[in-house]
């Protein structure tokens, strides 16, 4: 498509600071111009009308589990999952087989990524080997292929002086390195939050000072080595207090927050369904209150999935025995409406933590409807209600504790570098003015 407009929605860019009704034009594949409703003119036309616009959503923690795990989820799958939840840029994590730990692997799932992926994928490199822990991963070619950052997520960096190095080295290439915070020497065995419904169920505890000990000690790193520290998927109200002290001491520290870790708490787990068995846990309502505070007030950065797809047969298996993680990309914004409705955040708050922030963090030029910028966008309806339906998903897995759900709002469609890639909903029309004539010229506004 030569050129597209986007007639009539309202585009909300936190980026640019833009939250206005407009008409967004895409010119090969990326943005050409925005103005006020009327002033712009292209043979395709999207109908936005009662819709909102806004920059494709960026999910920093995704595992698409390609190459290795690929009855579980694929890249082509994963990015279908995305694109379907109006994301279209994903980082994903490490954890597969072959590991990403070396330049080899990068460059198989970008290239894969290009071949079949729906939406922009950047490989996040591992900090061990192996995620062994002992030794560092090939960092330096890694980043030289195109790694945006560096995380053993699904395991913690155990060995404090790794870490450092991590830091260190990490930050000679300008990459963060994302932490998965977890002290596993306290909770042998753990398969949920340490409470009463854990005593309860009989089931064994994590308390929340396991991954607090861990945020701790990685903030204490980042202090020492000016090293930049995400932490991936807060969970406790101690983790909160901690970041939100350690950034006002001015440490480069960065962290996310989970929809599943706003929406649910323990007491999920009496169902003793395996689809609310994740790392790190799920919390109390207390915690749950922590992370909305920590969002309100900055502390928390980013909205990211976690998106941990299993096969049915792995979560069939026993509470104790079946794999930690559930699936996100296709609830994430429905779910995280509510924060809006909850008064937590404002909607331009809310589509800036999972936009321009996550890309921020990744230094990754995504998440801006800015004039020049690939055309990743998304036209949301946040007025449509329906029941969320594991069926209708396009990821492999189906892993996710909010079927059933009564949710409102939905992508209805989503366009990476002006192509569709998800349309729940024909928004196409013809442009009935395709004669030229001095009536319909067209009156730039380019912000
Ligand atoms: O629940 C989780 N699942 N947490 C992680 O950190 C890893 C993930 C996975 O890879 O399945």
């Amino acid at each position: 498509m030569e050129k597209l407009l986007i007639r009539g929605g309202h585009v909300l860019d936190p980026s640019r600071g833009i939250d206005a009704e407009m008409d967004l034009l895409i010119e090969k594949g990326r943005i050409a111009a925005l103005g006020p409703p009327g002033t712009l003119l292209a043979e395709e036309i999207l109908a936005a009308h009662g819709r909102c616009v806004v920059p494709g959503f960026v999910d920093m923690h995704t595992h698409l589990r390609e190459p290795g795990f690929d009855y579980k989820e694929t890249i082509r799958t994963g990015t279908a999952a995305a694109a379907a939840g109006g994301f279209t840029s994903v980082a994903c994590m490490a954890n597969t087989q072959p590991v990403n730990d070396n330049r080899t692997v990068t460059e198989y799932i970008l290239e894969k990524a290009r071949l079949e992926g729906s939406a922009n994928v950047y490989p996040i490199g591992a900090v061990s080997k192996g995620l062994g822990g002992e030794e560092l991963a090939e960092i330096g070619e890694m980043a030289e292929a195109g790694i945006v950052g560096i995380s053993d997520d699904g395991q913690p960096v155990r060995d404090s002086h790794l870490m450092r190095r991590a830091l260190e080295y990490a930050s000679m290439f300008g990459l963060p390195v994302i932490s998965h915070c977890e002290d596993k020497t306290i909770c042998p065995g753990g398969v949920m939050n340490e409470s009463f419904v854990s005593t309860e169920l009989g089931l064994n505890p994590i308390p929340n000072a396991c991954e607090e000990i861990m945020v701790a000690r990685d903030i204490l790193l980042a202090e020492l080595t000016r090293g930049r520290l995400h932490i991936a998927h807060v969970s406790t109200a101690g983790s909160v207090h901690l970041i939100r002290d350690a950034k006002r001491r001015g440490v480069p520290v960065t962290c996310e927050v989970t929809p599943h870790h706003l929406f649910l708490t323990d007491e999920a787990v009496r169902s003793f369904d395996t689809t609310t068995k994740v790392n790190p846990p799920l919390r109390t309502a207390a915690d749950g209150a922590a992370l909305r505070e920590g969002l309100r007030d900055g502390t928390i950065d980013a909205i990211a999935t976690d998106h941990a797809p299993h096969e049915q047969a792995a979560k069939e298996l026993d509470f104790s025995m079946a794999p930690f993680g559930l699936i996100g990309l296709e609830t994430a914004f429905p779910l995280c409406l509510r924060l809006v409705k909850e008064g937590v955040l404002t909607l331009s708050q809310l589509i800036a933590k999972m936009t321009v922030e996550p890309a921020r963090i990744l230094s990754i030029p995504k998440g801006s409807l800015a004039v020049g910028s690939d055309a990743d966008l998304a036209i949301l309806d946040l007025e449509k209600r329906y029941v969320i339906d594991v069926r209708n998903f396009r990821s492999r897995s189906r892993n996710c504790p909010f079927d059933g759900w009564e949710v409102q709002g939905k992508a209805v469609c989503t366009l990476r570098a002006g192509e569709i890639v998800y349309e729940a909903e024909n928004l196409r029309e013809r442009s009935a003015r395709t004669s030229w004539s001095y009536d319909n010229l067209p009156r730039k506004i380019v912000y």
